[in-house]
């Protein structure tokens, strides 16, 4: 358990590239008197970026990087971290690797939500490659994030039956539902007010 000083809420930047479900439910959560972060930036890899609108509901600045030079747009997402004196960055959904160097620079304060029951089933395409094994179960996972992709130490996992009607879709909408609830719990077990 990392404390957080004293009352203070861990500044928390959200990562995202398409819908933003979890970084809406994270929004949710963030409101919360418990709740041990403060979301204080969304950052995006992609302009057209569904979930970029909770940062307008929610009233959190956003910020949008072009990613055509990697490098570059990592220096600018760190400049504006540390502006920010952000301390927690949470991927959800966010479909870029981040560089070695990144990762090094923010070890053990980048949490990422994954949607398989790591060590299965790293990477894209999860749902449809759990079905076509015929796999009973799969589910969500949050964890550390580390260099080696989707290999950083398990904060929480929550299981999903695979029923023998679901498609890639269904499942991702069942796995989906359970992420909203994993996340927070995953960064409320991980750190406390
Ligand atoms: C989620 O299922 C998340 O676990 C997954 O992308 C989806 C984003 O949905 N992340 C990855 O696949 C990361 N490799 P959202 O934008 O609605 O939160």
């Amino acid at each position: 358990m990392v404390q957080s000083t004293g009352a203070k809420k861990l500044k928390c930047a959200v990562f995202i590239s398409g819908n933003g479900s979890n970084l809406k439910s994270l929004l949710q959560f963030n409101k919360k008197k418990n709740s041990p972060i403060s979301i204080e930036l969304i950052i995006s890899d992609n302009p057209k970026a569904k979930g970029l609108k909770f940062g307008k509901i929610f009233k959190i600045s956003k910020k949008i990087f072009n990613y055509k030079n990697k490098i570059i747009a990592e220096k600018k997402i760190i400049y504006e971290i540390n502006n920010k004196n952000i301390k927690l960055i949470c991927l959800a959904g966010f479909m870029r690797i981040l560089s070695k160097n990144f990762i090094k620079r923010f070890k053990g304060k980048i949490l990422n939500i994954h949607p398989s029951l790591l060590p299965k089933y790293k990477g894209l395409n999860t749902h449809q490659r759990a079905i076509s094994n015929n796999e009973k179960y799969s589910g969500c996972t949050v964890h550390f994030v580390n260099s080696r992709l989707d290999s950083g130490k398990i904060i929480l996992q929550k299981k999903v039956k695979i029923s023998k009607l679901d498609t890639a879709k269904s499942l991702s909408k069942k796995i989906l539902i359970q992420e909203h609830k994993l996340y927070p719990a995953a960064i409320s077990k991980v750190f406390s007010l």
